[in-house]
């Protein structure tokens, strides 16, 4: 099968469309034919060397990917061959709380990843594709919107809270279309006005531009009557931080998901002066994944695409991503 991958190195002059033996399911386990995958910027870590730099290679890239089950093995009752499902990030984490080792079951890293023809998955690894959407919309969910599901029901997104968002990439657009389906104001930031003008359109209250307007925990505040918002997702990391628990209402919640601004340091005296909460979030379970698969149909939500490039241009594709230009998520279609 052809597969993106990661090989002889890190760095992503080594990502290639390149030939990999194609996998067959023991048992419990379940072979995908991918019909799309989409890319997330751990992508572009894990390519780069950043995100485990002890990663054993060649590796195939990706952890998001919806298709049609090609083969099942001895064992399998819950999927059935020409199913249309979507795999999970975490093979091995259905529900209840993470563990050390649910975190080590990760598509394109742990294990190979979905962009490719084909792809092995545990037979509790996945869901059922939202009949709503198509495959290229239904491989946008499983990290970005999982994450952003799970980062807004841990900090009681609601009727009459206000979220704020950073930038208009995957969790963040996501975060913005869950927070309104759940009844909660949306603000959002952009280094671009032209991003913020969609993120209008896509049903945020307002926006400022964290690049000309840097200040932008006290404009959240200023729009929250100089309370600060009740829960902000956090995508930013190290450079973000702190204005994040500035921009927080007392007691407000920080969900702490990126790293866009690299690593350092953040002066942690707004968390406790403000005594906020600041609550890691990594992915999501299955069960995390079919909760929000019942809002987004019942909500008919539609996931923001803003480009498909086909298999031979998945190399493309995640330079395209690292250059930021996109708004939403980045698909590759895999006929
Ligand atoms: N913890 C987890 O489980 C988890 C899950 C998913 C993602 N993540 C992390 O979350 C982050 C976002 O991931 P993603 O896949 O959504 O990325 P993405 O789609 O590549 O989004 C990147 C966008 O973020 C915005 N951005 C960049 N620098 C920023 C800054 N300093 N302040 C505010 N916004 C900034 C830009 O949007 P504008 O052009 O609009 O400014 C950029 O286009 C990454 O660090 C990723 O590793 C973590």
């Amino acid at each position: 099968m052809k597969a993106l991958v990661i090989q002889n190195g890190f760095g992503l002059e080594n990502l290639a469309v390149a030939d990999r033996p194609d996998p067959a399911p023991g048992p419990g386990q379940v072979v995908v034919r991918v019909r799309a995958a989409s890319l997330n910027y751990r992508d572009l870590l894990i390519a780069k060397g950043a995100y485990n730099p002890r990663l054993p290679l060649p590796r195939v890239l990706g952890s998001d990917g919806a298709g049609e089950v090609a083969a099942v093995g001895p064992g399998v009752t819950r999927w059935a061959v020409g199913d249309k499902v979507v795999g999970c990030f975490f093979q091995g984490w259905s529900n209840g709380p993470i563990t050390e080792a649910a975190t080590k079951t990760a598509l394109g890293g742990d294990r190979d990843g979905t962009i490719a023809e084909y792809v092995l998955l545990e037979e509790g690894g996945l869901v059922a594709r939202p009949g709503m959407l198509s495959f290229e919309e239904a491989a946008t969910l499983p990290c970005a919107a999982v994450t952003a599901w799970h980062a807004l029901t841990a900090g009681g997104c609601g009727p009459g809270k206000t979220v704020l968002l950073q930038g208009t990439g995957g969790v963040s657009t996501f975060a913005l279309q869950l927070a309104k389906a759940l009844g909660a104001r949306a603000l959002i930031t952009s280094g671009s006005d032209a991003k913020l003008a969609r993120a209008l359109e896509l049903g945020s209250e307002a926006g400022t531009n964290y690049k000309t307007a840097p200040d932008w925990d006290k404009w959240a505040k200023a729009q929250t009557g100089g309370e600060g918002v009740d829960l902000v997702v956090e995508v930013g990391g190290a450079g973000t931080l702190e204005r994040s628990a500035r921009a927080a209402r007392m007691g407000g919640f920080v969900a702490l998901i990126g790293v866009l601004t690299g690593g350092g340091t953040f002066n942690p005296m707004a968390v406790l002066m403000r005594s906020i909460t600041l609550r890691g979030i990594y992915v999501g379970s299955r069960a995390m994944f079919e909760d929000l698969n019942r809002l987004v149909v019942g909500e008919g939500i539609k996931p923001a695409i803003d480009r498909v490039f086909p298999l031979a241009e998945a190399a493309d594709a995640v330079r395209y991503l690292e250059s930021g230009s996109h708004f939403g998520k980045v698909v590759v279609g895999i006929r």
